[in-house]
C-alpha cells in the first residue's frame, strides 16, 4: 500500500482480516514517507491482524523500491500535499462562484496536476520492482490518474467506493443480500448514474422503478437532491452529481462552512491519537466519519479477482473505454461494470446512453483529456484550456482568474510553475 500511513489504512486492514478466505494475504507492506504516521498506523495494522488470528506479516518502510519488490498487487492511496493542499482546492474556486471540491471542477484540476506526475513516477518504480503486479488506484482524481497510468502502459485498474456504497444501501432498502444487487452503473469516476438496479446479476430483473416508488424519498435524502429529479432522470445519480445539479446551492453552503479538508484534518488528528493506544486492536468507530465506507470490501474483491483467488465476477471499475461508450475516445477511462478475472477487466456492454447523461459525460471526459495534458506537459495555457472545457467553469473570465489562482496556490507542487 503506497500511502500506507494514511488514516484510512485500518479500514483496508480490517477488510483483509475479515475477508481472508476471499483474499489470503501473507505480507502487507505499508510504504509512506511520513515515519511518525507509518509507525502508528503500522502498529494498529499488526494488532488488527493479530486479534483476528490472521497470519499475515505487516512491514512498514519509506523505501518504495524495496516495499514493492515481488508484490502481487500494489494499492495507491496517496494525497500529494495532504489536507492542506485539499483545503486550497476547496476554497479558491469559490472566489469565482465555482464549487470548491477536491475532485470536481477547478479544485479537481489542481489535484490532478499535483498528483499525476507523482503517481507515474511511483508506477514506473513499481514496474521495475514487480513487473507483473496489478496496480489498484484509489488515488484521486481516479479517472484522470487511471487514464495516465493506462496511457503509460501500466497494469492498472481504478477503484472508487460510490458504486459499492449504493449497492449496499439499495440491498438494505430492498431487503436482499448485497451480492444479489447488480447495478447498471455508467459514466466517469465521480460522474455516474445507476440506470438500473438488477436482482441476481447483469440479466436480472430491473427493480429500480420499484426502489424509487417505495424508497425514493430516502434515497433523495441520502443524496441531498430533490426527489422529483430522480423521477425525471429515471436513474439514481452519484452524490458527486449534486455538484452539477445543485451547483449554486452547494456554493452557498460552502461559503458558510469550514472546508471538508479542515474537518478531515481534525478527524485525522483524533484518529492518530486513538491509533497510538496499544490497547486498540480494531478499526475505531470514528473512522466511519471519513468517506471511505466499504473501500476495503471493494479492494479485497478486486484484488481477489485479479489475482485469481475468487471475488465477484462483475465489479464496477475504472478502465479503458474501448468502445463501451461509443461517443468517447477509446483511451478515455470510464467507470462501468466489468467482468473481472486473472486476465484483467473487460467492461460489460452498455445500452445506448440517454443524451441526458451522454452530454455531460462527453463534456467531462473531454475536460479530463485536457486536464491530463496539462498534468503531463504543464503550462498555464493548458490549465486554461482544461478550465474552459469544464462544464462547471466554462466562462472565459473565470477560467483566466482560476488559472492564476490554481498556479498561485500550487507553485511548490508544480515543476513548471
Ligand atoms: C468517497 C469518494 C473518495 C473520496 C472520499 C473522501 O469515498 O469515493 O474518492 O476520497 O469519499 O472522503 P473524505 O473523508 O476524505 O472526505
Ligand atoms: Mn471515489
Amino acid at each position: 500500500m503506497v500511502g500506507g500511513g494514511s488514516t484510512y489504512t485500518p479500514e483496508l486492514v480490517d477488510g483483509f482480516a475479515r475477508l481472508r478466505d476471499t483474499l489470503p494475504v501473507d505480507e502487507l507492506v505499508l510504504v509512506d514517507p511520513a515515519a511518525d504516521r507509518l509507525e502508528l498506523v503500522g502498529g494498529l495494522a499488526r494488532r488488527i491482524l493479530a486479534r483476528q488470528g490472521h497470519p499475515g506479516r505487516v512491514v512498514t518502510t519509506a523505501d518504495l523500491d524495496a516495499g514493492a519488490d515481488g508484490a502481487d498487487a500494489v494499492l495507491l492511496q496517496l494525497r500529494v500535499g495532504g489536507q492542506a493542499a485539499r483545503h486550497q482546492d476547496e476554497t479558491w474556486p469559490l472566489e469565482c462562484g465555482c464549487v470548491g471540491q477536491e475532485t470536481t471542477g477547478a479544485g479537481g484540476l489542481a489535484k490532478a496536476l499535483r498528483t499525476v506526475p507523482v503517481v507515474l513516477d511511483i508506477a514506473e518504480r513499481v514496474r521495475r520492482a514487480a513487473p507483473d503486479a496489478w496496480i489498484i488506484d484509489f488515488t484521486n482524481p481516479v479517472g484522470i490518474v487511471t487514464r495516465a497510468l493506462l496511457r503509460a502502459g501500466h497494469r492498472a485498474v481504478g477503484l472508487c467506493n460510490v458504486a459499492i456504497g449504493l449497492q449496499r444501501r439499495f440491498a438494505g432498502l430492498l431487503g436482499v443480500a448485497p451480492a444479489d444487487v447488480h447495478l447498471d452503473h455508467v459514466g466517469l469516476n465521480h460522474l455516474t448514474w445507476e440506470t438500473a438496479v438488477r436482482l441476481g446479476g447483469p440479466e436480472g430483473e430491473d427493480v429500480l422503478p420499484r426502489l424509487l416508488a417505495e424508497h425514493g424519498d430516502a434515497v433523495a435524502a441520502d443524496l441531498r437532491l430533490p426527489r422529483a429529479l430522480f423521477d425525471r432522470l429515471g436513474a439514481v445519480p452519484s452524490y458527486y452529481l449534486r455538484y452539477y445539479y445543485a451547483h449554486d446551492e452547494v456554493v452557498r453552503e460552502q461559503r458558510t462552512r469550514p472546508s471538508r479538508a479542515s474537518e478531515v484534518a481534525a478527524l485525522e488528528a483524533e484518529l492518530l491519537e486513538l491509533y497510538a493506544d496499544p490497547a486498540l486492536d480494531e478499526k475505531p468507530g470514528l473512522l466511519a466519519g471519513r468517506g471511505g465506507a466499504y473501500y476495503s470490501e471493494a479492494a479485497v474483491d478486486l484484488a481477489a479477482a485479479l489475482l485469481g483467488g475468487g471475488g465477484s465476477p462483475y465489479q464496477v471499475v475504472n478502465t479503458r473505454n474501448d468502445g463501451t461508450l461509443p461517443f468517447l475516445p477509446d483511451d478515455a477511462v470510464v467507470e462501468v461494470q466489468a467482468a473481472v478475472g486473472r486476465r484483467g477487466v473487460a467492461p460489460l456492454p452498455v445500452p445506448a446512453l440517454d443524451p441526458l447523461f451522454a452530454g455531460l459525460t462527453a463534456a467531462v471526459s473531454a475536460y479530463e483529456d485536457l486536464a491530463l495534458d496539462a498534468a503531463l506537459r504543464g503550462g498555464r495555457d493548458r490549465v486554461l484550456r482544461a478550465l474552459l472545457a469544464h462544464p462547471l467553469v466554462g466562462q472565459y473570465a473565470y477560467a483566466e482568474r482560476l488559472a492564476d489562482l490554481l498556479v498561485a496556490h500550487n507553485t511548490e507542487h508544480l515543476a513548471w510553475a
